[in-house]
């Protein structure tokens, strides 16, 4: 049975003492669901907010790390590095890391393969664009994107691999894909897995909407049977409402 995951992904917002106060009211709310919780803080907060999570069943997770082992990358965070906190999970591949800074199918493949060297879960994200969808390619474009940067996996990898499916347009804009597009996606990255690795595998990885979710339209978007939760930006900063999305299952 693949899993069912809410992951908050906070971006550049809070400092420390906002953290810390923000992973209190977390704690502070009820699950109801089965779906295994994660968050992830800025590099500078990772530390404290492994330790204040520690015995909680909310996973702290990192937005981001380098290829490489060690070496002369100013500003740069390894898997190694990552690891030593505590940490063992990583988003890789959000369109904002893509958009701004550069980040391309290339080097993400490797620091997919950089991460699971080091054994670690990674929250792969991809997504068309709006053009993309206006013109029809939206498929072509996913396909290509899991292709080029996890198509060279072997099977027994993918046990590692969360998918994250994210259409550009709808990341932070309040606009949503509407249940109907995103099981739609989630079906045809099903098949595309299925078409590479067999059906089994595909039937194990679990696929993750992210745009624009939020407590209003969680229920109907997990409700569909290629949608195994959610990748949750703006409404992950506000406890209340990320444990609404977590409960929506
Ligand atoms: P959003 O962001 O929920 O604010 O649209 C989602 C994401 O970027 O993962």
């Amino acid at each position: 049975m693949r899993k069912q995951i809410v992951a908050g992904n906070w971006k550049m917002n809070n400092d420390l003492a906002e953290t810390l106060a923000l992973l209190t009211d977390l704690q502070k709310q009820t699950q109801t669901s089965n779906a295994e919780v994660m968050v992830a803080p800025a590099f500078t907060n990772l530390y404290k907010a492994f330790e204040a999570l520690k015995d909680s069943n909310i996973e702290v997770i990192a937005q981001n790390m380098h290829y490489a082992e060690n070496g002369a990358y100013t500003g740069e965070i390894s898997a190694s590095m990552l690891k030593s906190i505590g940490i063992n999970t990583v988003i890789l591949g959000h369109s904002e890391r893509r958009e701004y800074f550069n980040e391309t199918d290339e080097s993400l493949a490797k620091k997919v393969d950089a991460a699971l060297e080091k054994g670690m879960r990674i929250i792969f994200c991809f997504g068309e664009e709006l053009a993309d969808r206006k013109s029809g390619n939206e498929g072509t474009v996913v396909e290509n994107q899991i292709k080029n940067a996890l198509f060279h996996l072997s099977a027994a990898a993918f046990q590692n691999i969360i998918l994250a499916y994210e259409p550009v347009w709808a990341i932070g804009t309040g606009e949503t894909a509407s249940p109907e597009q995103a099981q739609d996606m989630h079906a045809f990255i099903r098949k595309t897995l299925a078409n590479k690795y067999g059906a089994d595998i595909a039937e194990e990885v679990s696929i993750l909407y992210g745009g624009s979710c939020k407590p209003g339209n969680a229920q109907e978007i997990f409700s569909k049977p290629d949608v195994d939760g959610g990748l949750i930006g703006g409404a992950s900063l506000k406890a209340e409402d990320f444990y609404a999305i977590v409960n929506a299952f």
